[in-house]
Order: structure tokens, then C-alpha cells, then sequence
């Protein structure tokens, strides 16, 4: 076990004691300056054994992060190659232009062991030229780059932890230039002392990762995985999550499937609609700089060209074989997640994707709901008694309204939904109606809109409603 109390408010030189590279370290630190980062904050201890610098990251992430992340379509076996395909394709497809900056290597990309002085290795074979090479390429070219490691001894995929490391490892990082950190718990839970929570122990050692990360100096957008830790309990990472992480995952792993419909209790949430329902337990907790992560996207994954594992865990759930969604689903998801300002993460092969692909996942007018400035939370509208549809609102910077109805339903539903039950406001003039995913514009006639909709199983419509004459601010 790590001796927390041993470490609070040891100073920053005493860390060289867990094998920190001296030179890494005055890399950061002169950066850091240089960046005017460093600030002069007083230390915030949290008993969890790192000095916090809570001003480092302060301002990152306002908005939910968008990128692409190697796990879906590589899994273990990543390699720079696959890196910089994605960094050229996020460039040449317009996807870096509509938002999408963080290019993350999930798990693998590790040898199994540290080097003499307890530095993480990437694999040479498949980063020959290291990170910090991989790093400079993918800032070459206006983006930033992800990593992945666990607060455990060991990451999902069995390569070396963060567990008693996590100074020493976010020096490395910040050192060579990454700019997000995804953190899996894994094999952290098992390494709980008798008599402490599941949850305390989840806080502490996530948030021992935070506070090593913004010691550095260097801004790293944190993102968590509590999901994977095998408690409930602890998983709410909603309730507990926004003042240690940048966004935190409230679902289990996502996979290209509709929904769930054989018996995954052991494993919920693994499909599009599945989360629809959980929603109203977290919606409300995003917010800037700390937003609900529904997992990867899984907008493009074809058979052909997805993580086996991946596909193994949609046809766990369906009792199917060759799952991915088809371009109505892909439309519904991207705006189920942009609704619930969900970070957006692709994991399809960007270098082959359709045009169908290409155009839902650049959709300026949907991507705007997920970005927008104010940050709301969505929420739920009308209960069970629009059967079959699922509606949720959203008030949007500016006083606009994003409106999200979704049919999860195997038949076509037409409905007209009344602006009263939405919470939607009269106004003299009318509303404007945007529908973001045919861009269709009309007029209500009334104070308070009617909604219309015809949509096909598993459609969604995605609106925009700005009032008529409004002046701006
Ligand atoms: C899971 C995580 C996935 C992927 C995988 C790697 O826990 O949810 O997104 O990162 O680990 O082993």
C-alpha cells in the first residue's frame, strides 16, 4: 500500500526519491514557467499524498473534449503508425476543423516493464521512435495527443500501473508532451485496504493522478474510467468526480449495437439506447471543465475494421454477430451524446470511413449542442407518456433551446409534441426551428412552439429553437 501519510506536503525535490528523472523534471518546470503555468498557488493538500495545483488546470477542458481514440479500432495492438494515420486523417477530413484535437493511444502501447530507474516504456517495435516523437508529430499538426494508464499495478491489458508511481509517471508524460490522460481504474480496486470504502478509495487514487499531473506544471486534460472497477458503489463517478477530473465515464464500455437485449446485468449500458434511461441519474453534473463521458463513440465501426473485443462485447449483448450501427443510429447517437455535452471521442477508421460517415460525425449544427459555451445539463421531459419517444431539452447559450427527441422503438412514431411540457417559454414572435440533421428552417405560428415529428425506428430529431426577435445577450 502507498504511505499516504508519509508523503503529504513532502516537498517537490523529495520526489526524486521515487526515481524521477532530474532532467525530465527541469524540462517541465522550465516549460512550465516559461508558459507562465507554474503560478504561485499555495499547495492544496488532500490527504492524498501529492501537492495539488489546482491553477494548472483550472481552465481546461470549458468545453467537452473532442478526439479520436485507438481502442476501438486497434485495441492492444496500436503503434505510432496508427497514430499518425489518424492525426493526417482528423486533419484532411475536416474532423480537426469541426473540433475534434485529442488523438489518444489507449492500452498496449507499454513493454510489460519499467526501465532501471522505473520509467514507462513504449513498446520499440510499435513506437520506435518513441512518445515524445509521436507527441511532436501530432502537434505538428494542430492536435494534441492522449494517453492511457491506471491508478492500479497493472493496466486492463496487463502493462505496468501508475500505482505508486504517479509522480514519477506524470513527469514522464508531461516531459514528452501529452496533453490528456485517460486514467482506467482496472486492477486499482483490488488493491483496497480492509476497512476503507470502495469509493474513498476510488477518490484517492484518481485523485493522486490529478494532483501529480498539475504538479507538473503542464495543463493535462484528465479524463477517468471509474467504470471499470467492478463496484457500483464506487462508480457513481458523477457524484463524486467533478473536482478531480476534467470528464469521467458513466457508462461501461460502448459497443455498435442498438441495445442491449440479452441479459448483461454484470455488465450494463453497453449499447446506443442503453444509456437513455441511467441518463437522469447523471445528466445533471456536467458542466465546463467537468463533463459526463459517455464512452467512445461508435459512429463508423464497421466488422471489418473494429477491436475484436469490441465486437465480441456487441454480440454478448445483441446474440448477434457483425454489430455496427447503421447511419439513422450513427445520427441518433452522435446527438444523444452531443445532448448530453458528452466528450466526443471517434474510434472508427478515419482513413476509410464512408462520406455517410464523415458527414454525421462533422455536423457543425449538431457538434455546436455538444459544445456550447454555457454548459448546461439536459433534462428529461414528459416522462413515459410519449411512449416509445424519449425527449429532452436543453437551454443553449444565447437563449436558444436544444430540443432531442429520439425513437427507440422497432416502428415508425409520428408525434406533435407540445412546448408546455417541454418547458419551453412563450414568446410573442414565435420560434425559429432549426433541425440540425436535415437543416430544414421553419416558423411556429403560436407563442409557444409545437414540436412535429415523424421518425423512423431508432431515428432522432435534433432541433434548434431560437426566439423570433430576440435581442442579442
Ligand atoms: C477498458 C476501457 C476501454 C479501454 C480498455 C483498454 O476498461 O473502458 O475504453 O480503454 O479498458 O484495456
Amino acid at each position: 500500500m502507498i504511505d499516504d501519510a508519509a508523503r503529504v506536503r513532502r516537498p517537490a525535490w523529495v520526489r526524486t526519491r521515487f526515481g524521477l528523472s532530474l532532467s525530465a523534471l527541469l524540462t517541465v518546470l522550465v516549460l512550465g514557467g516559461l508558459c507562465g503555468l507554474g503560478g504561485d498557488a499555495p499547495d492544496v493538500s488532500v490527504g492524498v499524498g501529492i501537492p495539488a495545483h489546482r491553477e494548472v488546470s483550472a481552465g481546461l477542458a470549458r468545453t467537452p473534449p473532442m478526439g479520436w481514440n485507438s481502442w476501438n479500432l486497434r485495441g492492444a495492438a496500436v503503434s505510432a503508425v496508427d497514430i499518425r494515420a489518424a492525426a493526417d486523417a482528423l486533419v484532411v477530413t475536416g474532423m480537426r476543423g469541426a473540433g475534434y484535437r485529442y488523438v489518444t493511444v489507449d492500452d498496449g502501447w507499454m513493454l510489460p516493464t519499467r526501465d532501471e530507474h522505473g520509467t514507462l516504456i513504449a513498446d520499440p517495435g510499435r513506437f520506435p521512435g518513441g512518445i515524445a516523437a509521436l507527441a511532436r508529430y501530432v502537434h505538428a499538426r494542430g492536435l494534441r495527443l492522449g494517453i492511457y494508464e491506471s491508478p492500479g499495478r497493472t493496466t486492463c491489458q496487463g502493462r505496468p500501473g501508475s500505482y505508486g508511481h504517479e509522480a514519477h509517471d506524470a513527469v514522464t508524460f508531461a516531459a514528452w508532451g501529452v496533453d490528456y490522460l485517460k486514467y482506467d481504474a482496472c486492477s486499482y480496486p483490488g488493491l483496497r485496504p480492509a476497512g476503507t470504502s470502495a469509493r474513498a478509495w476510488l477518490v484517492a487514487g484518481f485523485t493522486r493522478m490529478r494532483n501529480a499531473l498539475d504538479a507538473t506544471g503542464r495543463p493535462i486534460v484528465y479524463s477517468i474510467n471509474p467504470s471499470s472497477s467492478g463496484d457500483p458503489a464506487g462508480e457513481r463517478a458523477w457524484s463524486w468526480a467533478s473536482s478531480v477530473a476534467n470528464l469521467w465515464r458513466v457508462t461501461n464500455d460502448h459497443a455498435p449495437c442498438w441495445a442491449t437485449v440479452l441479459p448483461m446485468d454484470y455488465y450494463p449500458g453497453v449499447c446506443t439506447s442503453d444509456s437513455f434511461d441511467p441518463a437522469s441519474a447523471w445528466a445533471s453534473e456536467g458542466g465546463p471543465g467537468h463533463w459526463n463521458d459517455l464512452d467512445m463513440l461508435a459512429v463508423g465501426l464497421t466488422p471489418s475494421a473494429v477491436n475484436p473485443d469490441v465486437e465480441n462485447l456487441a454480440s454478448l449483448a445483441t446474440g448477434r454477430v457483425s454489430n455496427q450501427l447503421d447511419d439513422t443510429e450513427a445520427r441518433t447517437e452522435l446527438s444523444v451524446w452531443s445532448m448530453f455535452a458528452s466528450a466526443l471521442i471517434a474510434g472508427n477508421d478515419l482513413t476509410t470511413m464512408s462520406p455517410a460517415t464523415r458527414t454525421i460525425l462533422t455536423n457543425r449544427a449538431v457538434l455546436a449542442i455538444d459544445q456550447d459555451p454555457l454548459g448546461a445539463p439536459a433534462s428529461r421531459r414528459g416522462g413515459d407518456s410519449w411512449d416509445g419517444l424519449s425527449v429532452w431539452t436543453r437551454p443553449l447559450a444565447g437563449g436558444d433551446t436544444a430540443v432531442l427527441v429520439v425513437n427507440r422503438g422497432d416502428t415508425r412514431r409520428a408525434a406533435d409534441l407540445p412546448g408546455s411540457p417541454l418547458a419551453l417559454r412563450a414568446n410573442p414572435a414565435g420560434y425559429e426551428i432549426a433541425d440540425l440533421w436535415t437543416g430544414r428552417l421553419t416558423r411556429t405560428a403560436g407563442t409557444v412552439p409545437t414540436l412535429s415529428v415523424d421518425l423512423a425506428p431508432h431515428e432522432a430529431a435534433l432541433v434548434r429553437l431560437t426566439p423570433v426577435g430576440r435581442t442579442a445577450g
